[in-house]
């Protein structure tokens, strides 16, 4: 199949293009290059793979990267509700105005994967299953539930609800907690703690872009347009992420209520529905840390982000 990745430059986007590529499926990436290049040039080699420089917002340009698509994947975003708080014209423009071009502009009979979150869900006391309504708290939650409801307005189309992600790609976040709290263990041996007893759930990078290829390989097994990504074993207050840490590593934590998450995101998630299809996370936590912590030992980073 001709997939195109919107965002394909991005943490997932570039974890997920191997996998596509290594299913035999042609892989275009179109994205604006935001964070550069770097975490995509290995597969210029693969002969299944191209990639075309365009933003999201340039309506002419995107249908033209977007003509005779099978599947379009939008990865596309400004991603989290620091970024959309400190660029909040962009942050519609992308998120929402990107989203309605792609719609828009992809082919009729394309069927459509789109990249959304359960930052949409807000704060909620209880379980969240697909039908809880959505309750966004910030900007980024705003245009992605927005956005999500023109995707699932449209036929052949899904929408996957992703766990907060962690793990090491090669765009490398270090604004995803359980990374940053790895970080910060790491390089600084001191943590800083708000809201301790959050809790939500958690899924490795690699998990996702799993969950990506098993939606567009088996559409038959779709029964709904919006599914929750993750898994219940997946599921940590912040304190129990430390502890986890803890285990592992040497250093100084202070619990202190000097900060806030804007997306509230204290929920537990039901995600029976993604399981019913066939789906299971293989990394768990324990795997899942160990890498984060063997791969950020050798980082040299200076200012990174902190406690985010
Ligand atoms: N990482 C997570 O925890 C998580 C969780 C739930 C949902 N999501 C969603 O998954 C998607 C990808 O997330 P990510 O973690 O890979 O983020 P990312 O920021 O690493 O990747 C986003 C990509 O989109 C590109 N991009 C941004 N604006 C663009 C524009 N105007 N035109 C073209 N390209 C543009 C960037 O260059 C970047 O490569 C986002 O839509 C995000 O909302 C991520």
């Amino acid at each position: 199949m001709r997939i195109v990745v919107t965002g394909g430059a991005g943490f997932i986007g570039s974890v997920l293009t191997p996998r596509l590529l290594a299913q035999g499926h042609r892989v275009h990436v179109v994205d604006n290059l935001m964070y550069g290049a770097q975490p995509i040039l290995p597969f210029f080699f693969q002969p299944g793979f191209s990639f075309a420089e365009v933003d999201v917002r340039d309506r002419a340009a995107l249908a033209r990267e977007l003509a005779g698509a099978d599947v379009v994947i939008h990865l596309a975003a400004l991603t989290g509700y620091p970024l959309c708080k400190k660029l909040p014209r962009e942050a519609v423009e992308v998120n929402l105005g990107g989203a309605t071009n792609v719609i828009e502009l992809a082919p009729a009979d394309a069927r459509l994967v789109y990249a959304s979150t359960g930052s949409n869900y807000g704060e909620v006391i209880g379980v969240c299953t697909e039908d809880t309504p959505l309750n966004p708290l910030s900007l980024y939650g705003e245009t992605k539930t927005q956005a999500e409801q023109l995707f699932v307005a449209r036929d052949n189309t899904v929408s996957l609800r992703f766990a907060t992600a962690f793990g090491i790609g090669p765009r490398l976040r270090l604004d995803l907690m359980i990374n940053d709290f790895t970080y910060q263990a790491l390089h600084n041996r001191f943590l800083v703690i708000y809201e301790k007893h959050f809790r939500r759930t958690f899924l490795h990078v690699q998990d996702i872009a799993r969950a990506i290829v098993h939606v567009v390989e088996h559409p038959d097994r779709l029964q709904h347009k919006v599914y929750n990504v993750g898994h219940d074993t997946l599921n940590y207050t912040k304190a129990e992420i430390v502890e986890l840490l803890r285990r592992r590593l040497d250093f100084l934590v202070h619990f202190a209520e000097i900060g806030t998450d804007e997306d509230k995101r204290d929920y537990e998630v039901s995600y029976a529905r993604i399981r019913a299809t066939g789906f299971e996370p293989e990394v768990d936590i324990d795997r899942g840390l160990d890498e984060v912590i063997r791969a950020l030992r050798l980082m040299r980073i200076r200012n990174p982000y902190s406690n985010v």
